[in-house]
């Protein structure tokens, strides 16, 4: 973009439009509101320990304490969430059937959730690593390869179960191929046709979900094993566009691109190429590290947080998932 009508200096000074508070905000070119925010929950069974120590600030809820939590983010403006739940390790298995037991942890607290918050939008992550033994989001054959089209078989009755069970939004984060395709297809013959698909279709191969990992309880279930059959290689931009114009081709509503921070040139060139809404997940490690460098106080907490939403929003997501939404709500709101 070449501006012509500035003849330069003085004729153009840039300061006259930064010279205070009021004109820095009328001439602010993104805004950051509740409407962009999800907040994530992780939550537990009964007996197991709400700790992650990865994570400090954040924490694992069981069914009583999320609906008790849940009170105080509605009120304050947050319109949606993403629950993640980790399972007991006796319930994980080599097929991962807790997945698709109507009494499992996100099942029972997905009925507790929509019963007294009928209007809370519900997003569930859809990926088997919460309930496999190896801690990946797919099945293993015999030669200890994920077996995609096993696996997305799985995915779409899991999608389906969380649908019945009052999920708003299935999102996929299995990066498995034709996941979107066969939820979609199942969502469909199930007569579930107002359940979303939001797609983790740029889902990158990151090195910033190890906290995630932790409070999953699936750290050292995978180990020194990596995901990078399925999910992208951070040196490629391109293929993350392909991979998200495939899913909405194969019927998502919304598409993401997950990390978010250091993958902003992949959320504008996503913005440039396709037309349905954007999510952006700025990830446990982003959230981490922010949050331990602030405890710390090498960082201000609140000037970091924020700069890394607005800059995450003007790069053109359109909703943000981040570990901060419910108390940056707060500071939006108050
Ligand atoms: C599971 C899943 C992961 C995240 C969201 N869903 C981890 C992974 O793929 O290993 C990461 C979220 C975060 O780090 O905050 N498929």
């Amino acid at each position: 973009m070449i501006n012509f009508h500035s003849r330069g200096f003085p004729y153009h000074r840039g300061r006259r439009l930064r010279q205070s508070k009021n004109f820095r905000e009328i001439f602010s070119e993104s805004s950051l509101t509740t409407n962009d925010l999800v907040m994530p929950y992780f939550l537990r069974e009964e007996d197991d320990n709400p700790e992650i120590d990865g994570m400090p600030g954040m924490r694992r809820y069981n069914e009583k304490e999320i609906i008790n939590e849940l009170k105080s983010t509605i009120d304050i403006g947050i319109k949606s969430i993403a629950i993640f739940p980790k399972v007991h390790d006796k319930k994980k298995s080599e097929e991962a059937e807790e997945a698709l037991n109507n009494s499992n942890l996100i099942c029972r607290t997905l009925r507790k959730i929509k019963n007294k918050f009928p209007d809370l939008i519900v997003i569930c992550d859809i990926a088997l690593d919460s309930y496999t033994n190896s801690g990946h989001d797919g099945i293993l054959n015999s030669m200890g390869q994920i077996d995609n089209d096993k696996t997305i078989e799985q995915l779409a009755k899991m999608a389906v179960l969380f649908a019945s069970n009052g999920c708003d939004v299935v999102a996929p984060s299995d990066m498995m191929d034709g996941r979107v395709k066969i939820i979609r297809n199942q969502l469909e013959k199930e007569k579930k046709i107002n359940t979303c698909i939001l797609s983790y279709s740029a889902k990158f191969c990151s090195n910033f979900y190890a906290p995630f990992r932790e409070a999953l309880g699936s750290k050292e279930k995978i180990g020194k094993s990596s995901k990078s059959t399925y999910q992208i290689n951070y040196k490629n931009k391109y293929e993350a566009i392909n991979e998200s114009l495939e899913d909405i081709f194969e019927g998502a509503d919304i598409v993401m691109v997950k990390p978010a921070g250091y993958y902003l040139d992949v959320i504008s060139e996503l913005r440039k190429n396709c037309s349905i809404p954007l999510a952006a997940y700025q990830v446990s490690g982003e959230y981490s590290m922010i949050k331990i460098a602030s405890d710390k106080k090498i960082l201000d907490y609140k000037n970091c947080v924020l700069e890394s939403l607005h800059c995450i929003k003007r790069s053109g997501a359109d909703l943000i998932f981040s570990y901060f939404s419910k108390e940056v709500a707060g500071w939006i709101n108050k």
